[in-house]
């Protein structure tokens, strides 16, 4: 893009900037690293409106990188709870940890790359809003917007990577990366749409191929999206003592995350105890048994339907397992399919 059209984006931005708590009223002002690191890691795939009370409520209990080293993984899933993707969590704590460890944030790509979570993206971000360093970003909003203005018609898949990370870093040459690059986001966020996208208030209309072939729409290329059906049991195991079981060892879409156990099953599995789930209790000594239903969940690419059993336990709380109070059960589980099922047994 020509220095006459990054003008028009410029002024584009200056006049339509949201407000939104990651970002300063004076557009020029350098931001603080680590808001930027937490703000555009929530961004990764999850919309704006969402991320916006989710970012100020983890400002206020995490304001730094120091205060969230310390913090347990519970606690850091409890203010990540409903955006989905908890790995970007995990990852975001394991990395305040070296952090914290080291001599504060970062400011070159490759120590940042290094980072577990911090992508090519994140890193750029980072380094171009904080730093104010001429260091390029991609993401689905600068792939639609390059994809239509120089009529790409493929994806950034394998090489072809290479062709949009190269008119992302020319954006980027700038003393106004910063501003470029936030712009171009904000751009597809609010007028580049992926549906409906609004040319006619657009400031790279002028240069933009598509639109002057009219196929603004055709562009990017659409991608299949694979889904992976998941069939399962979740079961509320309740001890004689009235506390759930608790376990960390479920399925990769949950994993390392405190959850109710649960197994993929057939989907038209007969009522009973599934076998599995001797490996947590004895089955000799169940109380009772009650089938609560189903429900359905979407976790990354996964598409659930869990069945859920309320099994009631002639023993009390005891051996290796993580037991909860029902009262605390919703507070101690930081997943939806957890308190979904919890829902289904207990209400
Ligand atoms: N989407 C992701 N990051 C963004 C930002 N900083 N501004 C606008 N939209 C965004």
């Amino acid at each position: 893009m020509d220095e006459n059209i990054l003008k028009h984006l410029r002024a584009w931005f200056k006049k339509n900037a949201a407000t939104l708590p990651w970002r300063p009223a004076e557009l020029d002002t350098p931001r603080n690293p680590y808001a930027v690191w937490i703000s555009e890691t929530m961004l990764q795939q999850t919309q704006v409106s969402t991320v916006k009370d989710y970012f100020v409520r983890w400002m206020e209990r995490f304001p730094d990188v120091e205060t969230l080293a310390k913090a347990s993984e519970e606690e850091v899933f409890k203010y990540w709870q409903g955006l989905g993707y908890y790995s970007r969590a995990r990852n975001i704590l394991k990395a305040a940890r070296i952090i914290a460890e080291n001599a504060g944030m970062p400011n070159t790509r490759k120590e940042l790359e290094s980072l577990p979570g911090i992508g090519a993206y994140t890193a750029g971000a980072i380094l171009s809003l904080a730093f104010h360093k001429r260091e390029a970003i991609l993401d689905g909003n600068l792939v639609r917007i390059f994809s239509r203005f120089y009529a790409l018609n493929f994806l950034p898949d394998g090489k072809a990577a290479e062709t949009y990370w190269d008119y992302a870093r020319n954006v980027a040459d700038s003393p106004k990366a910063y501003m470029h690059n936030e712009a171009l986001m904000e751009l597809g966020r609010t007028v580049c749409k992926s549906k409906t996208p609004n040319c006619t208030s657009c400031p790279l209309a002028i240069g933009c191929r598509a639109y002057h072939e009219g196929r603004a729409e055709e562009f990017p290329p659409k991608r299949t999206r694979i889904q992976k059906d998941w069939h399962g049991t979740a079961l509320v195991i309740e001890s004689a003592d009235g506390k759930i079981l608790a376990v960390s060892d479920g399925q990769a879409f949950l994993r390392g995350q405190l959850a109710l156990p649960h197994f993929e099953t057939q989907r038209n599995a007969t009522a009973g105890i599934p076998q599995q789930a001797e490996r947590y209790i004895d089955s000799d000594k169940v109380a009772s048994v009650e089938d609560c239903g189903s429900f359905k969940h979407g976790i990354t690419v996964h598409k659930i339907e869990c069945r859920v059993q309320h099994i009631k336990l002639k023993y009390k709380a005891a051996g290796r397992f993580t037991w909860v109070s029902k009262d605390a059960a919703k507070d101690v589980f930081a997943n939806s399919f957890s308190l979904k099922a919890l829902k289904l047994a207990l209400s």
